[in-house]
């Protein structure tokens, strides 16, 4: 088991009506708030007109209209209002395009030049503001861990950025703010909570075994519950389970004593930073491919260990069983309503090309799990079309 730093110190209140406790939890930080939300969701399902009421003896300033894949144009103006207001606290509400834009926001009220410096270079970031969450949608895990990721349109280009000073302060995590997502929201968000297992989970080290059988139970939690909830979008134990599966998910305790660049995600990225696509989408559309693309004798068993764990998959003869597992992998996608094709999201050949190169550079995939090169990438992308 390879070395390992766990500090994932967020307060997490989790459960109906948690957000009582949002005064309580922002006031030890400051008086003065920037609220930060997306396109209108909030609006639309109540929690809005709750946080304000709750927050009615602060200062409330806010910033709305986050887009998914957060824009750095948002960052700018949420960085702006900071400074202008001198904000104490950022509050976060919405999904991980909210969460994201609002850690950079918090890292570029301290920040003298453009916050796009701190996307591209995270040595950047020095103090950052206070930030609380309230989370809505079951996806990324932002709401627990030091990553945001911001676009920029002018550039195509889709950055992760990260900073131990990014992980939220306390989150609400309130499993029936998940009551009003679309089922294709319920569905993305469930293939990136796969994702960010897989990433971690398709590395070389074998010997976390610990680690191994914890992302096997979440991916067993992600299969059980997200059919359930898109059948029944107000079914508290499936929100419930797919809530706190996203939020275990990528807090770093799937990386304890393991490690290795990712692959899919950044892949996707760039589907993103061309194409503006839904990121769980993308994901989906990728994993199967990839995982059909990497199966050779030094994966098998890994294939099988997923197989035989996760899907209860008893077949002997290892490829067989492999490849039963990456089927029920795309099979399962489907049948949650993803478009499994690259067609189906608008996305053809012309870019594929430029997206690999990207992908390859960007992504460091040449030390990834099974090293992939711009010519990989392309076959990769093409079995997607
Ligand atoms: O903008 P509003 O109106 O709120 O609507 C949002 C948005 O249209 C809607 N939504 C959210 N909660 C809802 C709801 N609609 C109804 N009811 C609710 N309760 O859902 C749409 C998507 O929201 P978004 O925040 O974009 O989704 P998600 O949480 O999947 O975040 C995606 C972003 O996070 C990045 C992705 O790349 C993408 O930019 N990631 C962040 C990571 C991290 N910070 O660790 C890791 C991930 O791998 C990922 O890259
Ligand atoms: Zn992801």
């Amino acid at each position: 088991m390879n070395n390992f730093r766990f500090n994932a110190y967020t307060d997490i209140r989790f459960g109906k009506n948690q957000v009582e406790a949002l005064p309580e939890l922002i006031a030890p930080l400051g008086k003065k708030v920037l609220m930060v939300y997306g396109g209108g969701s909030i609006r639309k399902n109540g929690l809005y007109d709750k946080v304000k009421t709750l927050l009615a003896d602060f200062e409330v300033f806010e910033l709305a209209g986050v887009e998914p894949n957060p824009k750095i144009t948002s960052v700018r103006e949420g960085v702006k209002i900071c400074k202008k207001e001198n904000i104490e606290v950022v509050l976060a509400v919405g999904g991980g395009s909210t969460i994201d834009a609002s850690k950079v926001i918090a890292a570029g009220a301290n920040y003298d030049g453009d916050p796009w410096d701190l996307v591209v270079d995270n040595n950047k970031i020095g103090k950052v503001l206070p930030v609380v969450t309230v989370l809505t949608l079951a996806a990324t895990g932002s709401e627990m861990n030091k990553n945001a990721v911001i676009s920029n349109m002018e550039t195509n280009e889709k950055l992760g950025t990260s900073s131990h000073n990014f992980i939220p302060r306390a989150s609400i995590c309130d499993p029936t703010y998940l009551f009003s997502l679309p089922a294709s929201q319920t569905a993305a968000g469930t293939a990136d909570i796969m994702s960010h297992i897989f990433e971690q989970y398709f590395q070389h080290e074998k010997r976390a075994f610990i680690t191994d059988r914890f992302a096997e139970s979440l991916l067993k939690a992600c299969i059980k519950y997200c059919p359930i909830a898109l059948k029944e979008p107000d079914n508290y134990e499936a929100r419930a389970n797919l809530m706190w599966a996203s939020t275990q998910a990528l807090n770093s305790l799937l990386s304890c004593g393991k490690g290795g660049a990712w692959t899919c995600h950044a892949i996707e990225h760039e589907l993103s930073a061309y194409y503006d696509i839904t990121h769980g989408v993308g994901l989906a559309i990728i994993t199967p491919r990839w995982m059909r693309y990497i199966l050779n004798e030094d994966t098998v068993e890994k294939f099988c260990e997923y197989a035989k764990n996760v899907w209860d998959i008893t077949e002997e003869d290892p490829y067989k069983c492999a490849n039963m597992a990456i089927d029920a992998t795309e099979n399962f996608f489907r049948a949650c309503g993803i478009p499994m094709t690259l067609k189906e999201v608008g996305i053809d050949e012309s870019k594929l090309q430029v997206m690999a190169e990207n992908a390859v550079r960007r992504g460091g995939l040449m030390n990834a799990y099974v090293s992939l090169n711009v010519e990989d990438v392309v076959t990769i992308l093409k079995a997607c079309l």
